[in-house]
């Protein structure tokens, strides 16, 4: 019997110094000192022995086991412990080595160019605010002196948004931020001084020079005693912040139907300053906005009397300025979101 327990300690040492993890160890556990695990086997055939034998044979199991069990408890804390050490090593971090550069976002070129126009707004006095871009025809169109049957609206090819969801009364995407002025006059009286940045949308095909979205930014100012000159003053203070102090800017006539007189805004090219280069296409100017003053029939629709007040407005596209500003040749450029353009542009 002493015979088998030897066995039996030599097997169990044997095998646990061979368990390297949790799971084994459980086995090991099992097999030898479970209920039905090897040492246990022997405790029960003690009944068949003789008195002399089982106490003597007992008393050595118990030795055993006690013995098996801390061994057990040892051999656990030892595969813990490497386990530990595993982890620490692989895990170690060489604060010697060099960083890794992390990628940082940035604004989009077309938003950083939109924000530095608002910020000019903003400090000669304007408050910034907001449009739809859902529209009614109404304010896109028919409240600033375009009718439907009107050539005008060749001017802009437009987006209709489907009449279930428009209802009762046409619902398009604007196709400018014109309709804004109108929405604001409704509702507040002079003195008005706005700037209004958002997006428009055109049906429109497109080319390096043509999107069928894009941003703009409106202008209008409505007191007594406005004209063209508070306008020039007001974009020419404008191009100068953005272009530089030497800016000049021309005015030509050009019809809009939601101002008399209206007229293109010319600057001279700041690359050139006006001797002709690639990028005012060798003519010395670049077209920047439309402008005007204020048509009176609207002052008098909205209410505002045109005999006292007179305003001025203008409407510009950022993406066509922002392609000037660096160099970007095609328009589409801005939307397909490659990173290898835009993150040049911060
Ligand atoms: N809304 C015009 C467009 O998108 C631009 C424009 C021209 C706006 C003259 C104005 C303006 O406010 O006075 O083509």
């Amino acid at each position: 019997m002493s015979e088998t327990l030897n066995d039996v300690r030599g097997e169990a040492l044997g095998a646990l110094g061979g368990a390297g993890d949790a799971r084994a160890l459980e086995a090991w556990r099992v097999a030898f000192l479970g209920r039905k695990g090897r040492l246990t086997s022997v405790l029960r055939g003690l009944g068949t022995l003789p008195v002399e034998e089982r106490k003597q044979v007992g008393a050595a199991a118990n030795a055993l086991k006690e013995e098996l069990e801390a061994a057990y408890e040892a051999r656990v804390e030892e595969v813990r412990r490497a386990q530990l050490a595993a982890t620490i090593t692989q895990g170690r971090v060489d604060v010697t080595l060099p960083g890794r550069p992390q990628r940082r976002g940035g604004l989009h070129p077309v938003t950083q160019l939109m924000r530095q126009i608002t910020d000019a707004f903003r400090s000669m006095g304007f408050s910034i605010v907001e449009g739809p871009e859902a529209e009614l025809e109404y304010y896109n169109f028919d409240a600033l002196r375009i009718p439907g049957d009107h050539p005008a609206r060749d001017m802009w090819d437009t987006l209709w948004v489907d009449e279930r969801v428009g209802g009762a009364r046409p619902l398009l995407l604007r196709t400018h931020t014109s309709p804004a002025q109108i929405r604001y006059m409704e509702r507040y009286k002079p003195p008005i001084r706005i700037a209004v940045p958002g997006k428009a949308y055109r049906y429109e095909a497109t080319d390096t020079t043509h999107e069928w979205q894009m941003t703009q930014i409106e202008v209008l100012a409505v007191d007594e005693g406005l004209t063209m000159a508070h306008l020039k003053g007001t974009l020419l203070e404008l191009f100068r912040r953005l272009f530089g102090p030497e800016r000049r800017i021309r005015l030509v006539c050009v019809y809009f139907p939601f101002v008399e007189p209206g007229a293109q805004v010319l600057m001279d090219c700041w690359v050139c300053s006006g001797a002709g280069c690639h990028t005012c296409h060798r003519t010395g100017w670049i077209e920047m906005l439309g402008a005007g003053m204020v048509h009176p029939e609207i002052l008098e629709n909205m209410g505002i009397d045109s005999s006292r007040y007179t305003g001025f407005a203008a409407g510009m596209g950022v993406e066509r300025l922002a392609m000037q500003m660096y160099g970007v040749e095609d328009i589409r450029w801005w939307y397909q979101n490659d990173l290898r353009l835009l993150g040049q542009l911060r």
